[in-house]
């Protein structure tokens, strides 16, 4: 499904060159749950903006879905991103401009879907979220959680073979954090995908498959977390 070989990613800012990731190698199956930890600076965010194509590595080579990233030019990644990829943020970042169901719409446009089959699509999803009846509101009418939800729900809008959510529950408090992560995980386990989580929430990491551990630049498999719960065999 996803694999990272030597990478290797550094900004460079004035003069100097700081390297974010040195030589990481990463592998993720098919319908696994990775939760993604590490320290503020340790390039979680890095990570999944080279995973999702947004940004490039220095060097090494990244296989999503079959597909060498690396080997593409920016056109083309930005394609098999907009197909395989689904995006969960910590500040939501739902469209201000377009109602709860156009937001769910857009990626359904973007790839070209039917109108008639996104309609429908974007139903089905707002009812799984509970948000049908606000499918004509403006993101800024929700509460934090039910933005999350509808962030959640055009995420997964596409039926995206992996889904990144980067710190998803770090602007919620804890019981709406716990429902989000749970609509989350239990979307995607419902529908077979991938899903990789940046997260400082123990909770969140102890419903992972696995727990990583970003530090110096390096990606290791950290020790299941305790009080694991697993995942549900499918
Ligand atoms: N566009 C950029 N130009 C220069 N430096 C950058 C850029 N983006 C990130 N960095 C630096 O790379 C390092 C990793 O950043 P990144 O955002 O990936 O960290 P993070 O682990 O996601 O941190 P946080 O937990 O605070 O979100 C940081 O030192 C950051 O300052
Ligand atoms: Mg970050």
């Amino acid at each position: 499904m996803l694999e990272l070989r030597h990478v290797s990613k550094s900004y460079r800012e004035a003069h100097t060159r700081r390297a974010v990731l040195t030589d990481v190698d990463l592998s993720v199956g098919d319908g696994e749950f990775v939760a993604v930890t590490g320290r503020s600076g340790t390039g979680k965010s890095t990570l999944l903006n080279l995973i999702s194509g947004i940004d490039v590595p220095d060097s090494g080579t990244i296989w999503l879905d079959g597909v060498d990233l690396t080997a593409l030019g920016e056109r083309e990644r930005t394609l098999k991103r907009r197909h395989a990829v689904g995006f969960v943020f910590q500040f939501f970042n739902l469209i201000p401009t377009l109602s709860v169901a156009e937001n769910l719409l857009l990626p359904l446009e973007l790839i070209g879907c039917p109108a008639d089959a996104a309609r429908a699509r974007v139903t089905e999803l707002l009812e799984r979220v509970e948000l049908a009846s606000r499918a004509e509101s403006f993101p800024d009418r929700l509460s934090g959680g039910e933005q999350q939800r509808v962030a959640v729900a055009r995420a997964l809008v596409h039926e995206p073979r992996l889904v990144l959510a980067d710190e998803p529950t770090g602007n919620l408090d804890a019981e709406t954090g716990r429902i989000v992560l749970g609509l989350l995980s239990d979307m995607i386990r419902d529908a077979a995908k991938t899903l990789i989580v940046v997260t400082h929430s123990e909770e969140a990491a102890a419903r992972a498959d696995r727990v990583l551990r970003l530090e110096g630049g390096a990606v290791r498999e950290a020790p299941p977390a305790s009080g694991s719960i697993g995942r549900a065999p499918r």
